[in-house]
């Protein structure tokens, strides 16, 4: 399928891209560099440098490729961030977002797979959280993505798009070479493995008070590259559309679980002291991914927050200061 992946030069985008070449898609991949890397978009993917706040290279883009799928995961991500500035999250997250649709559909592109987040469910009453859970996004963040959500589903009823809402839990490791590279880095393994490499003095536990097994916050971990299979199974599933599917791992980790198999894999210890709650987490967040399992066939290959750990700490050991620039 020839396919147009926003933000391909990402994190995740950058993984999934990877996976779409290897499954014989033609990939090309449409970054600002704002946030991605050049260094990540695989060999084969064509790059173009662009916004998404640029209609008319979007455009052009749309006219020249011939998309026939759209994998969308540009966009900002981080939640204190979005609570100092919801503006510029919604003109990125949605205002932005727009234009991409919009050509999506003066281009009869007719598949469109969504990077969601488990933020669209704010701090829910019971875990395992499934998809008909109610959304009540704790953040700007959040809420931008709900509401991208609901357009994809607006678009689907006027333009005949058909879409798939992927809603990312806790995503981490790496895969064949490409790896977390955030700059501010926020993410928890990432800063325990800075911590080890000495990029930070040590590593702070936010929060030890939650009521939780151990006082720290729960999070379900997922590894990049069983997350990227399964945007490659939504596309393949979308001869459908209305596809809304929870990602994660249905384990639940604390921060001290986590930092403990990161001592383990690394086999020393590492700096770490317990610091203040960060405003806005959740005590615990686990998702039930039942629905993707029973309607794709989704399987996870690497379940084990080790192995995670072991693939990220590989990936941060080959770039101590990230991706070259
Ligand atoms: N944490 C620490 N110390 C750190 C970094 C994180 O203790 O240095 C803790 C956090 O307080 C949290 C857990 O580790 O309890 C995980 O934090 P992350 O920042 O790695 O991930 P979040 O759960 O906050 O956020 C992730 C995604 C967001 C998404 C959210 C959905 O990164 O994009 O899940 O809930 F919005």
């Amino acid at each position: 399928m020839k396919t147009l992946v926003t933000g391909g030069a990402g994190y995740i985008g950058s993984v999934t891209t990877r996976l779409l070449l290897e499954a014989g898609h033609e990939v090309t991949v449409y970054d600002s560099l704002a946030q991605g890397h050049r260094a990540a978009v695989s060999d084969g993917a064509r790059l173009i440098v662009a916004d998404l706040g640029d209609a008319d290279r979007l455009d052009r883009a749309f006219r020249a490729g011939r998309f026939e799928a759209v994998l969308h995961f540009a966009g900002l991500i981080r939640v204190p961030e979005s609570v100092e500035d919801p503006a510029r999250y919604f003109d990125h997250n949605v205002a932005r977002g727009i234009n991409l649709l919009n050509a999506c559909a003066r281009h009869d592109v007719g598949r469109f797979v969504f990077s969601s987040t488990a933020a669209v469910y704010g701090a829910p009453d019971k875990v395992p959280i499934t998809e008909d859970a109610p959304l009540l996004p704790a953040s700007p963040y959040g809420d931008t993505k709900r509401v991208f959500e609901e357009l994809l589903l607006s678009y689907e009823r006027a333009c005949g798009l058909r879409t798939a809402r992927l809603r990312y839990f806790n995503v981490c490791g790496a895969h064949a070479g490409l790896g977390e590279d955030h700059r501010p880095e926020s993410h928890l393994i990432p800063l325990i493995l800075f911590a080890a490499l000495g990029r930070e003095r040590e590593f702070h536990i936010f929060g030890d008070d939650y009521d939780t097994r151990d006082g720290t916050c729960v999070r379900d971990y997922l590894h990049v590259a069983d997350l990227g299979r399964a945007h490659l199974l939504a596309l393949d599933a979308l001869d459908r559309g209305g596809l809304l599917y929870n990602l994660g791992s249905g384990a639940g980790y604390t921060v001290r679980e986590v930092f403990a198999a990161a001592e383990e894999v690394l086999g020393r210890k590492l700096p770490c002291k317990v610091s203040p709650r960060r405003p806005g987490d959740p005590p615990a967040l686990i998702a039930s991914s039942a629905r993707i399992e029973r309607e794709l066939g989704w399987r996870r290959e690497k379940d084990d927050i080790k192995q995670m750990i072991a693939d990220a700490w590989e990936f941060h050991r080959a770039h101590p200061t990230g991706y070259p620039d």
